[in-house]
């Protein structure tokens, strides 16, 4: 079998060294730079081309340089970047508007953020501020951010927390187990168990709260925690139980909308409508504006408490709010929900197709353009491979295929402009990168700088 390796010019290796000189960041090796970037094809210093399976950290949902959201940045820029944030804007208040126009029932005000942590730093705030009360319940296996109590309300392992203390605030407790049937936390499986891990985490909450909850807060779909697509009566159910606990229901849309799920919201899948809903990433067109949607009564009930309404130094910037509005009407025109849905179906086959070819893949799961492929070192017994799982990255890159490896999960999440030929040329390219991987290759490789392995290699 052919071991090709990277060949990088000295000015790129030059720039990887210097980078790990005078950069602290998580860093997948090798440390390849980016320097132009066109639809789902981003271009490294040397010219060499790799897809975007990642479309940045899910933000670029056109691709990227979409030529109708180039020319707004540019126009924007030329007009207005900044603003106090005791001011609004044009912009921004479209783009509220047009939010308002997707939801559900009456959520309808918007408090911006800046980044998709912050969304849930004041999504709890209003919680707290309209209950009066003090927990926020959350799942085992999600993700909510890094700011520090968006960092409590987390719950994926991987050492995260090593060294963080006892993160007190908010009070908060990981009690809801995530319906994650392919290694189910009490052993059951589905249709049989009759979803018993919600009951299993009714008790729990009976027993590590303080019974007042303000909140329970869930990633509609945990993805970071495994790609979690929970059975359809699930998210109905927890909704009753957030009602039944006095608690809201506040779900974290951050990697799913817009549209990647076929739906505009990922929760419109499932049949509910949360009290709260927070959202970053793909909302934001690669820019720095996130937020939070509520009701008008719950806001009008939570302002003035708990440091509310939210504004810090760059919330709501006209730069951004230009950028994600441009962007969140190309969605809606070019009806990217209908394609999200038909090309992900046709991903999801390609991907199970290729499951069946390889045991290093233990499950495919995945909904709309979002997919997940887990990686095992045994398909008996599904013991997670996270060192397989860095390798078949690293063999990717190769290939020209850039994806997301955490763990022993590998999310491939590519821009929603992406064509069936571009998807199937990706998987093609996938499937030398797991070949190669599987005859293991590379022997060793330095992996301490990438999330993936490191964080493991703290706990
Ligand atoms: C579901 C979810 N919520 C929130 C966040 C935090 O967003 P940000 O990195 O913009 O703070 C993330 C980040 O990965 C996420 O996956």
């Amino acid at each position: 079998m052919e071991m090709p390796e990277f060949q990088f010019s000295n000015r790129h290796h030059d720039l990887m060294a210097r980078d790990d000189e005078h950069i602290l960041g998580w860093r997948y090796e090798p440390r390849i730079m980016f320097e132009s970037g066109r639809g789902i094809v981003l271009t490294d210093v040397d010219g060499n081309e790799y897809f975007d399976m990642t479309a940045g950290m899910m933000c670029m949902v056109l691709g990227h340089s979409h030529p109708e959201l180039t020319e707004t940045i540019r126009e924007q820029a030329g007009k207005l970047v900044h603003e106090s944030s005791w001011y609004s804007n044009p912009w921004l208040v479209e783009f509220a508007e047009l939010i308002a126009g997707t939801m559900p029932g009456d959520l309808e005000v918007v408090n911006f953020a800046v980044t998709g942590s912050e969304a849930n730093e004041i999504a709890m705030r209003l919680a707290l501020g309209v209950t009066g009360k003090y927990d926020i319940v959350s799942l085992i296996r999600g993700l909510h951010g890094g700011s520090l109590a968006a960092e409590a309300v987390t719950s994926v392992g991987g050492g995260r927390k090593a060294h963080l203390g006892p993160l007190m605030m908010p009070a908060h407790r990981n009690a809801i187990y995530a319906p994650f049937c392919y290694r189910c936390p009490i052993n059951l499986e589905y249709p049989s168990c009759e979803v018993e891990c919600l009951d299993r985490s009714e008790e729990l909450m009976e027993h590590v709260t303080s019974r007042n909850v303000a909140a329970i807060l869930a990633e509609t779909v945990p993805v970071a925690g495994g790609m979690v697509v929970p059975p359809p009566e699930w998210l109905p159910r927890l909704r009753d139980l957030a009602d039944r606990w006095g608690a809201l229901l506040v779900l974290d849309e951050a990697q799913l909308a817009p549209a990647r799920t076929g739906r505009m919201w990922g929760f419109e899948n499932f049949g509910v409508t949360p009290d709260i809903v927070s959202f970053g990433k793909g909302m934001t067109a690669g820019f720095g504006i996130g937020g939070t949607v509520t009701t008008r009564a719950l806001a009008e009930e939570a302002r003035h408490k708990a440091g509310l309404p939210w504004a810090g130094t760059y919330s709501g910037d006209p730069l951004p709010a230009a950028a994600a509005l441009k962007q969140l009407q190309i969605v809606i025109r070019d009806d990217l929900m209908a394609r999200a849905e038909r090309l992900g179906r046709h991903l999801g086959e390609r991907l199970e197709a290729l499951a069946a070819r390889h045991e290093s893949i233990g499950a495919v799961r995945g909904i709309g353009l979002y997919w997940l492929l887990d990686i095992v070192a045994d398909d008996r017994t599904r013991a997670p491979d996270p060192a397989m799982a860095e390798r078949i990255r690293y063999n990717a890159a190769l290939e020209g295929l850039i994806h997301i490896a955490v763990k022993n999960f590998i999310r491939l999440c590519p821009p929603l402009i992406i064509t069936e030929a571009e998807i199937d040329e990706a998987v093609d390219r996938l499937e030398r990168a797991i070949r190669r991987a599987e005859a293991g290759f590379p022997r060793d490789f330095d992996y301490s700088s990438s999330s993936s392995l490191a964080a493991r290699a703290t706990t």
